[in-house]
């Protein structure tokens, strides 16, 4: 089959940071699906992944988690999926990723692709919606059929417009909170905007200076999605007493945590491979993408695909992640079928 990997973290500059391969084809057992990748997108964890390593590999290592593509074959305890079903998924981080023609995935990971959308929007999806959907519902404890009394609760989504903060947006929009995000462009606020924010604040400038300016005092719930070590401090000011704060960004340096002491705020991590990780509750995440998928296939949730790239080689997939690396995607880039290198 072919595929797109690498031997050496290489800056993305270097035409051997990602190489057009043709390797074996996996074949399936116990819960796994085979799938044919029709397209990938691209996240801040496949260009860390990529970059961030030291050592020559021995052999080539295969990344890449957001896919949508077809079932081909299935192992002999899969009872979810059938060979033809149109699937879309984000993957583990223990497994060998997205970027090659044939991928391997635990059924319980994966969701029924939303049949509304183009391969490209529906590879645009999984990853960020299972981090917004995980953070907000499971970690921040919003709940999900309250609409009346989430409207009285503000909710402040740091980086607004990436890929993560695109769908949290609408999800917290949807869910009936007041959502305050943060974009630092024009381009980019006005995204947030069409996305259901009802307060764009500059993350460039100080925030609780703006917060206040716009008339609230303090928030309900706090989702980080950028540096957690440069917004921590704002964090800790601008939450209410007894709020709650989630971060998917690891800190650099140490946080302190103190600063939430008198406030009794509560902190928590969303780690969106942390079940496929650890290997518990796998099948939530099968319900949270079919969910995903019908809200897409309703119109309630936009896609948000920005840049499509194609044919699948190692040039384009090249150019997706040096878009990401740039850190100011607005939503997301894909990369489609079909493969040819
Ligand atoms: N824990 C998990 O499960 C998980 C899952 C997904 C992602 N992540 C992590 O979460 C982060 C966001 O992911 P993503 O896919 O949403 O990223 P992304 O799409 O690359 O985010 C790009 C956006 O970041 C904004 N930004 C840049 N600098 C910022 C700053 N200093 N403060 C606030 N926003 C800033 C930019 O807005 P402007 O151009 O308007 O400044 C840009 O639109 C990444 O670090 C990623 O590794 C973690």
């Amino acid at each position: 089959m072919k595929a797109i990997g690498f031997t050496q973290h290489l800056p993305i500059s270097d035409p051997h940071s990602l190489e057009d391969l043709t390797l074996p084809q996996p074949v399936p057992t116990g819960h796994d699906l085979l799938v044919n990748v029709h397209a990938v997108s691209v996240n801040p964890v496949d260009t860390g992944t990529r970059g961030g390593g030291r050592r020559q590999l021995a052999q080539p290592k295969i990344i890449g988690w957001d896919a949508v593509g077809t079932v081909t074959a299935i192992g002999d305890a899969v009872t979810l999926f059938h060979p033809g079903d149109r699937v879309y998924y984000a993957g583990s981080y223990k497994r060998a990723g997205s970027d090659a023609e044939y991928q391997l995935v635990d059924e319980r990971i994966v969701g029924h692709a939303p049949t509304k959308l183009t391969d490209a929007q529906a590879a645009a999806m999984p990853l960020t919606s299972l981090t917004a959907w995980e953070a907000l519902f499971e970690k921040l404890h919003i709940p999900l059929n309250n609409k009346a009394a989430n409207a009285r609760h503000t909710l402040l989504i740091i980086n607004g417009s990436g890929g993560v903060g695109s769908v949290a947006t609408q999800l917290a929009h949807w869910a009936g909170l007041q959502v305050i995000a943060t974009a630092s462009r024009p381009e980019s606020q006005q995204w947030v905007r069409a996305h259901g924010a009802d307060q764009v604040l500059n993350h460039r400038q100080p925030l609780p200076a703006q917060l206040h300016a716009a008339g609230y005092k303090n928030v309900d719930y706090i989702l980080n999605l950028s540096h957690l070590d440069e917004h921590w401090s704002e964090i800790a000011e601008m939450i209410r007493p007894d709020g709650w704060i989630a971060a998917i960004t690891e800190n650099r340096q140490g946080i302190a945590l103190q600063r939430l002491t008198k406030k009794r705020a509560t902190f928590a991590w969303e780690w969106m491979f942390s079940k496929s990780w650890y290997g518990y509750d796998l099948a939530s995440q099968g319900e949270i993408l079919d969910r995903a998928a019908a809200m897409l296939d309703a119109g309630t949730l936009q896609n948000t695909l920005t840049k499509t790239l194609n044919p699948l080689n190692a040039a384009n997939l090249r150019q997706a992640h040096a878009l990401v690396e740039s850190g100011h995607m607005i939503g997301k880039v894909v990369v489609t079928g079909p493969w040819a290198n």
